[in-house]
């Protein structure tokens, strides 16, 4: 977690008695208004042991270059936003430490397979879209009253979705999804984690909706079982496993004649 005693200007008077290192930064710039391809930018940044890369990126903006675009809201792997490619991998650059790539020089780049809108933010249209697109949210099997009290569930009900219930839509998963990155219709897993969140819950009742988009070309059956995106999850998700999943429920759909059957190859 980073250190909330830091301001956004590195190491601070309270840090008197940690070492400053100093690490090189080399940043992904891409301005669209001087720019015609992204370039590389090299920052010095002084750091302290616990300051995240968010904090080092945070440090170029306020005292190098305010020029840098970067996205970040909760510096605590709450919100999801700050996600980047330090060094090749999709990481949280909150939870994500400076400390960890020195001595040597850190490379920061826009989130791979969305396209760059500026800097490091990316363009994240098409996964909203999907997002809405599974209804992330309980719809009632049964309308109740307010009077008739809550929709009650046993913990092995609960069981059922719980894990799948931690994501925040930090897109780490389709940054890090092959067949997303080759073919952007593909449903990708942090929504079909979602998804399958939902399907699972005891007191949803839009399965045979989602079931559709599930067994539908772009959906489960894309999936070519890399895994990859359980690896960079934050979160503990493992979106491969909701894939799977349903998978066996599309296979069971389909012996069964319900909807969310595999579509037959075109
Ligand atoms: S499944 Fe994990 S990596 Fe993918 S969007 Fe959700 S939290 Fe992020
Ligand atoms: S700033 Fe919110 S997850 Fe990193």
């Amino acid at each position: 977690m980073p250190n909330a005693r830091h301001n956004n200007k590195g190491p601070d008077m309270s840090d008197a008695d940690k070492p400053v290192r100093t690490i090189t930064i080399e940043v992904l710039r891409y301005r669209p208004e001087q720019d015609r391809e992204p370039v590389w930018q090299s920052y010095q940044v002084p750091f302290t042991d616990d300051m995240s890369v968010l904090q080092g990126v945070q440090y170029i903006k306020d005292e190098l270059d305010g020029s840098l675009s970067f996205r970040w809201s909760c510096r605590m792997a709450i919100c999801g936003s700050c996600g980047m490619m330090i060094d090749g991998k999709p990481k949280l650059s909150c939870k994500t430490f400076l400390r960890d790539y020195h001595p040597g020089t850190l490379r920061v780049e826009p989130l791979a397979h969305f396209p760059i809108e500026r800097d490091l933010v990316v363009g994240l249209e098409d996964f909203i879209d999907k997002l809405e697109s599974i209804k992330p949210y309980i719809v009632p099997k049964e309308p109740r009253q307010l009077s008739q009290g809550e929709y009650l569930q046993t913990p092995a009900q609960r069981d059922e979705y719980e894990q799948f219930s931690s994501c925040i839509n930090c897109t780490l998963c389709y940054a890090a999804c092959p067949q997303y990155g080759m073919d952007s219709k593909f449903m990708g897993p942090g929504v079909l984690a979602l998804l399958h969140r939902y399907n699972a819950d005891s007191r949803d009742g839009a399965q045979a909706d989602r079931m559709q988009i599930v067994g539908a070309e772009e959906g489960v059956w894309n999936c070519t079982a890399v895994a990859y995106c359980s690896e960079v999850c934050p979160k503990g998700v493992d979106p491969a496993k909701a894939v799977n999943l349903n998978k066996v429920n599309s296979a069971k759909a389909y012996f069964m004649g319900l909807p969310g059957k595999k579509e037959p190859a075109r």
